[in-house]
């Protein structure tokens, strides 16, 4: 009898046959993922793994009756990229009008390619970093895409093999590379680390930067989306990775979170890139100093855990203090060197510590020095929505959008992705809730009992605007639990009990409770009945401000189109959606109209690919205040266009 985790009770399972499909092949099981923290057994995945050539088989196995999620079309996310289109491609059809206004360009990164040679990358997060841009102006528009030039794909296009070990893909063996080149290599990670930058874009000054969690990002010309060099920030400031999605201020300061090693443990540090500047220096000569020459750690706090430090994707900042959200998916130091001599992908070095908390930091901007530490349920999360300090300074108010746990991350293997239509569970791990916390920052008296509520106020919300505009809030009796257990449910009925329990769980309000030992325990409200992801806002106004809207894509695959964005109003928790039938959109970037009043007053931007067309890219353009389209220009282009993941607008001035 072969052991297999049961991915239902995650449980390792010796007995029975998994009620999810197996994928057993001649070369047996390909062991990686999450390590299982209450016994600290090795789950060994059910992930089909090719020794020789990667081979992406379509329908492995699996249960072949079943059919869930018959809208949804995970083939966006697979396509590779064939061609590029350096040259801007001029629209086939521009439906609608384009606000006058409306001038700038949309530049977006995500999966590319996910083959090299005859060998497949075997996780979505690997595909290979291509960029995408729509140019705007005077009512037209143009459409590029260009791989970015990172030192893995020159090395694997001029191998054609996978060279590096990628997130979940291990590198094909060398045939050269002895066991002594291994040992040599961990002496010099950039041998051996992938740097495809493949997640985000952002801008440091008048520069563009690709991100991923490495520390290592590819300058970018807006123009022709050309490759210009590469930044290692690790050279500029003592960080071993960061986020993929730093904050970019008003005044062009950049903020970041970064894994620092220091001799008293693994410490999350903020680091401040101050605007680039002129300097006179000792020889009375000009100098100018860039962003990154300035990096400056301006604050932090260390890991709870000293060898297995929490993964991070974005963090928070408000207008006094930022924000660190410690979640107990920790990467095992242990496991990284291990890692390394086995060639094994990054994903192993996670650790799932399903038992613990999730830890909230607040840092002081002033001091750098943490102020206070909450602790809420345990939850694992990718993006952060927004954050902001109440009027009053009494709380702060934070909203993320929680997974129940990261398991999700092992179904973007590509093999699961193919086979999702097979499997109950696929939609459950990826229905990212819109939770809200907030954190009482005054401290309670050591008498306050745990069932004491500690948020005594009745709406965050506190611009005498909007309290014009709303009524009092509900009552604040009850919670919401971010670990229900639907497992008692019939799948087909599934997504019609969230969203019952949605409407309930909605007039909800959020908790704070004091434990006897002294520590805060926050409970969240939900935002929004349905799963949202990628979310953005009016960034330029609101970021780390009390804010309305947010705007995202939905993530509940049991959606009638599993392909709708949606604007969330946060204060009256209602929603507005667009979709259409066989059309993906990206994620929604708010653009501000420059003679805008209101929060929304401005277009909403997103890429769109179709299910059927796969060689046609479209911009789509909202209204922001009615979610409704105003304009859409469609491009037919030479080869298959991929879904892409993080983008920015800039607005020419
Ligand atoms: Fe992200």
């Amino acid at each position: 009898m072969i052991s297999r985790i049961c991915f239902r009770s995650g449980e390792l399972c010796v007995t029975r046959p998994l009620v999810v499909r197996t994928y057993t092949t001649n070369d047996g099981f390909y062991p990686h993922n999450f390590e299982h923290a209450k016994c600290g057994k090795l789950l060994k995945s059910e992930f089909y793994h090719d020794k020789n050539k990667n081979e992406i088989p379509n329908n492995m196995g699996g249960d072949h009756e079943a059919n869930y999620y018959t809208n949804c079309d995970s083939s966006v996310w697979m396509r590779s990229c064939e061609k590029e289109v350096i040259e801007p491609l001029q629209s086939t059809e521009i439906t609608g009008n384009i606000p006058k206004w409306l001038k700038g360009t949309l530049l977006r990164n995500g999966p590319g390619n996910l083959k090299v040679g005859e060998y497949h990358f075997q996780h979505l997060f690997d595909s290979s970093a291509l960029l995408h841009k729509f140019g705007i102006a005077d009512g037209k528009v143009t459409y590029q895409r260009r791989f970015v030039e990172t030192e893995v794909y020159k090395r694997n296009m001029a191998a054609q093999r996978i060279v590096f070990n990628e997130f979940g893909t291990s590198a094909t063996p060398d045939p050269c590379h002895t066991i002594f080149r291994r040992v040599a290599a961990i002496f010099n990670p950039n041998q051996t680390l992938s740097d495809n930058s493949m997640i985000s874009i952002y801008p440091f000054g008048d520069e563009y930067y690709t991100f991923t969690e490495a520390p290592v990002m590819h300058r970018i010309d807006p123009k022709n989306l050309e490759t210009m060099g590469r930044i290692n920030v690790s050279k500029y400031v003592n960080i071993v990775n960061h986020t993929s999605h730093p904050h970019v201020m008003t005044d062009g300061t950049v903020y970041n979170v970064g894994l620092s090693i220091t001799p008293m443990g693994p410490r999350y540090n903020i680091v401040c890139f101050y605007p680039s500047r002129v300097i006179i220096d000792d020889s009375g000569e000009e100098k100018e100093l860039s962003m990154f020459d300035q990096a400056t750690i301006v604050g932090g706090v260390p890991s709870r855990w000293l060898l297995n430090p929490s993964y991070m994707h974005t963090f928070g900042i408000t207008e006094n203090f930022f924000i660190i959200v410690e979640q107990p998916l920790a990467i095992s130091f242990a496991r990284m060197t291990m890692n390394h001599f086995k060639q094994e992908p990054m994903i192993n070095t996670f650790k799932w510590y399903e038992d613990e908390n999730t830890l909230i930091h607040v840092i002081s901007r002033e001091t750098g020095q943490m102020v206070t530490t909450f602790v809420a349920e345990t939850f694992f999360y990718l993006h952060i929505i927004n954050q902001f300090e109440t009027r009053d300074r009494e709380y702060i108010v934070l909203d993320i959008c929680c997974y129940r746990n990261p398991k999700m991350l092992e179904y973007m293997y590509i093999n699961a992705m193919k086979n999702m239509h097979g499997d109950a569970d696929y939609s459950r791990l990826f229905r990212a809730r819109p939770l809200r916390f907030v954190l009482p920052m005054g401290k309670p008296s050591p008498n306050t009992s745990p069932k004491c509520n500690l948020i005594t106020i009745k709406m965050v919300h506190q611009s005498l605007k909007v309290f014009r505009d709303v009524d009092g809030g509900s009552d604040c009796k009850t919670d919401y639990k971010i670990n229900d257990n639907e497992d008692d449910v019939k799948y087909n009925d599934k997504a019609e009990y969230w969203r019952k329990e949605h409407r309930s769980v909605l007039q909800k309000k959020s908790s704070a409770h004091r434990l006897p030992d002294g520590r805060i325990l926050v409970k969240p409200e939900l935002l929004c009945d349905v799963g949202c992801e990628t979310p953005r806002i009016n960034t330029d106004s609101y970021l780390g401000r009390e804010y309305r809207y947010f705007y995202a894509i939905s993530c509940d695959m049991d959606l009638d189109n599993p392909g709708t964005l949606i604007k969330v109003d946060t204060l009256r928790k209602t929603k507005k959606m667009w979709s259409e039938k066989g059309v993906y959109p990206s994620e929604p970037i708010f653009v501000p109209d420059p003679n805008g009043k209101n929060e929304d007053d401005g277009v909403v931007v997103s890429s769109l690919v179709w299910t059927e067309r796969e060689t046609q890219v479209g911009l789509l353009i909202l209204d922001a205040v009615t979610f409704t389209e105003i304009a859409r220009a469609t491009f037919d282009t030479p080869g298959p266009v991929p879904k892409c993941l993080h983008g920015w607008f800039s607005l020419d001035k």
